[in-house]
């Protein structure tokens, strides 16, 4: 069974796709793994750093894409073999993701592998939840339930100030507000794989909700979903 969480960036997507693949593995007794697309896109744009591409180039980034290997396990996310869980989080890796994230070329081979990790968790008799900006759109348009997680940018800005805090880091509300709602029209407006709420998702606007709350609702919908469908 594939569970898609689909929304804007700093909405706890990650977060709460794990915490919900561990509860619904627990609950059902199968096991539910966790899939953190963006991580993917990551982690070319980390090998071109690497690499030294010309960003300006599309095809060098393509011709990364095309000869790298990315697994994802256990929600870790691994590049040639290189466990890059952290590395693919820096500032200099978030700043060139887009290079990737909006190249049709790679997209394709980011779904295709999407795809293809989902169907060897379906054959090994596994879920998956996975979690994007096209998941329920483009990549698994008949998984049987879709959420588009969201908050406010105000709610979300905050969010991740308080992350940068507890990091013992400085940031202004008012940048980082303007740095997400750049964000949100960059990933919106992306010609392949933009960013949309799908038709026939359940959306929940996780303001003031702690992130207990989140997924127990979304377990909850799931619980209700399949009802409906036997
Ligand atoms: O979710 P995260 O911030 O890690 O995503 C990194 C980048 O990858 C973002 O710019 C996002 O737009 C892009 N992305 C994407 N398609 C996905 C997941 C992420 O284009 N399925």
């Amino acid at each position: 069974m594939i569970i898609t969480i689909d929304g804007p960036a700093g909405a706890g997507k990650s977060t709460v796709a794990r915490l919900l693949a561990q509860t619904l593995s627990k609950q059902s007794g199968k096991t539910f793994e966790y899939l953190d697309t963006g991580s993917m896109y990551r982690a070319i744009a980390l090998m071109g750093l690497r690499r030294k591409v010309d960003w300006d180039v599309a095809e060098e980034l393509e011709r990364i894409a095309e000869n790298v290997s990315i697994a994802v396990r256990n929600g870790k996310t691994f590049l040639d073999g290189e466990d890059v869980t952290e590395l693919v989080r820096s500032p200099e890796v978030t700043d060139k993701t887009r290079f990737a994230a909006d190249n049709p070329a790679i997209r394709r081979i980011m779904v295709s592998l999407q795809r293809s990790i989902a169907e060897q968790l379906r054959e090994d008799g596994k879920g998956l939840v996975t979690e994007g900006r096209d998941q329920g759109t483009a990549v698994f348009p008949d998984a049987p339930v879709k959420f588009f997680l969201t908050a406010t940018p105000e709610e979300r800005a905050k969010r991740r100030l308080n992350e940068l805090q507890q990091h013992g880091k400085q940031g202004k509300l008012n940048e980082i507000l303007q740095q997400i709602t750049n964000r949100d029209v960059r990933d919106a407006s992306r010609a392949v794989g933009p960013m949309k709420e799908p038709a026939d998702a359940i959306r929940l606007v996780s303001d003031g909700m702690t992130l207990e709350d989140v997924v127990c609702q979304l377990t909850q919908k799931i619980i209700e979903s399949i009802l409906c469908i036997i």
